[in-house]
């Protein structure tokens, strides 16, 4: 089931999520639909609170559906490892329509469990990199434009607020 995607102002997004500890039938489910969610959005990940469910598990799939070995489900993940940096434009499907440039580790390797449990590690470079720091800023309830400076943050903050009162956010 696609599910609208929770947008900046949402208290569920600036709180941290909790552990997961039944890998059941209500989980499968929750993953499908963070699955087919972030597609329809055409997102190259989604964590559980962008569909208002404070778990943490987040989804990643940068080659955005077209190879099906590019699926990644993570359960209660944590970086174990980061190394180099990287500086790009990055976005989120909560705050849509806004993007700023953020550093982050060129290549980081994250600890997790998939959807039945089992304990993985995963090394990802890049755009994969990046992608796991977002998704897992999200599950701690850092979204993106914390990570901006002052200045472009409240520039940010400042048009969202015009946007609500027009009724378009
Ligand atoms: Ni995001």
């Amino acid at each position: 089931m696609i599910h609208p995607i929770v947008r900046y102002g949402d208290p569920v997004l600036e709180t941290p999520s909790k552990a997961v500890e039944k890998f059941d039938e209500e989980l499968q489910t929750l993953v499908a639909d963070m699955f087919e969610s972030m597609y329809a959005a055409q997102g190259v990940g989604l964590a559980a609170p962008q569909i208002g469910t404070s778990r943490r598990v987040c989804v990643i799939d940068v080659s955005l559906g077209k190879n099906l070995e590019a699926k990644i489900v993570c359960t209660n993940p944590e970086i174990i490892h980061a190394e180099g940096e990287q500086r790009e434009e990055e976005g989120c499907l909560s705050v849509p329509g806004f993007r700023g440039h953020v550093a982050r580790p060129q290549y980081v390797t994250v600890r997790a469990q998939d959807a039945a449990g089992k304990e993985f590690e995963m090394r990802g470079e890049g755009l994969l990199a990046r992608a796991f720091c977002h998704e897992i800023d999200h599950l701690n309830g850092i979204l993106f434009i914390t990570h901006l400076s002052i200045l472009k943050r409240d520039m940010i903050k400042r048009k969202i607020r015009k946007l609500k009162k027009a009724g378009d956010w």
